[in-house]
């Protein structure tokens, strides 16, 4: 028999959950809420972000990581747009990696000890697909870890002094890193432990700064879910326009028939 869309994924890896990271304060986008509540088309980020895991037949629980004093903000949210698949609010840290280990401690408490999935998302990067959902699925059941990257578009270049330039980096080998970042609970579990071990004992030799580092950390490999700049992460100013056109353009392929039947992009 033929499986729905998203069966397969459920199959590989067993419970399936999206850890939201919306515990950020925005600090280089400023404004009056941090970005993941901030607007753009007339609704909140947090809730396009949202909505995505809600639709994809893949994901079977989303947990939600804020700052104390919004989970009231989030739970609104969730009602609002019919998040139903929200099963957990918890507080995030001082860091993404607090606030990452807090969503993914919650999802191995749901787990109930199964073997499972979590996929670790930026609320503020609304614009991911359901194919890079699928794909993160699949390749963490796959291989235990993988991240959503694109190919670098700029040359890259390296300058020890900040004035001069003394190497290039072949762009063919350079990757913008994004997320989904996703992994089997238990390694990625693992993963937190062994770094808070070392930073108990002062061993951190390396920052690590997103959670395919803490795999990396281990010394296992981390496999790359090919993406594209669409996949943004709202960070300065100018993203929210970006956002409201990138959502514009969405609206007018998906919606030609209240646009003249035209394609706007
Ligand atoms: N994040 C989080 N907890 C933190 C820091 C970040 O949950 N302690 C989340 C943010 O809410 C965001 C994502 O991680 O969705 C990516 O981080 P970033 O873009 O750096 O967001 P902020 O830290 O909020 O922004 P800034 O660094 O400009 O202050
Ligand atoms: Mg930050």
């Amino acid at each position: 028999m033929r499986k729905r869309a998203g069966e397969k994924e459920k199959e590989a890896g067993g419970f399936v959950a999206a850890v939201i990271l919306a515990a950020g304060k925005g600090s280089r986008m400023g404004g009056d809420v941090p970005k993941q509540f901030a607007e753009a088309g007339g609704r909140t980020v947090l809730s396009y972000t949202l909505e995505k895991f809600e639709k994809h037949p893949g994901v079977e629980a989303i947990i939600v990581v804020c700052a104390r004093g919004n989970a009231g903000r989030v739970r609104e949210i969730c009602a609002k747009h019919g998040i139903s698949k929200l099963r957990a609010v918890v507080f995030g840290g001082e860091t993404r990696r607090d606030s990452s280990f807090a969503g993914v401690r919650k999802a191995a408490e749901l787990a109930g000890g199964e073997d499972g999935i979590v996929l670790i998302h930026d609320s503020a990067r609304p614009m991911v697909t359901e194919k890079i959902i699928s794909e993160n699925i699949k390749m963490a059941a796959d291989s235990g870890a993988c991240v959503t990257a694109a190919r670098a578009i700029d040359t890259t270049v390296t300058s020890r002094d900040g004035k001069v330039i003394d190497g290039v980096i072949p762009r063919e080998t350079v990757w913008s890193v994004q997320t989904p970042q996703s992994f089997r609970l238990s390694l990625i579990m693992k993963a937190h432990a062994e770094y808070e071990r070392r930073l108990a004992a002062g061993e951190t030799a390396e920052q690590v700064t997103d959670d395919g580092g803490l795999i990396r950390m281990l010394g296992l490999p981390v496999a790359i879910c090919p993406s594209d700049n669409d996949n943004f992460k709202l960070t300065v100013p100018g993203d929210i326009d970006r956002l409201r056109s990138a959502l514009a353009v969405k609206f007018d392929r998906e919606r030609p028939e209240e646009n003249g039947g035209q394609h706007n992009a």
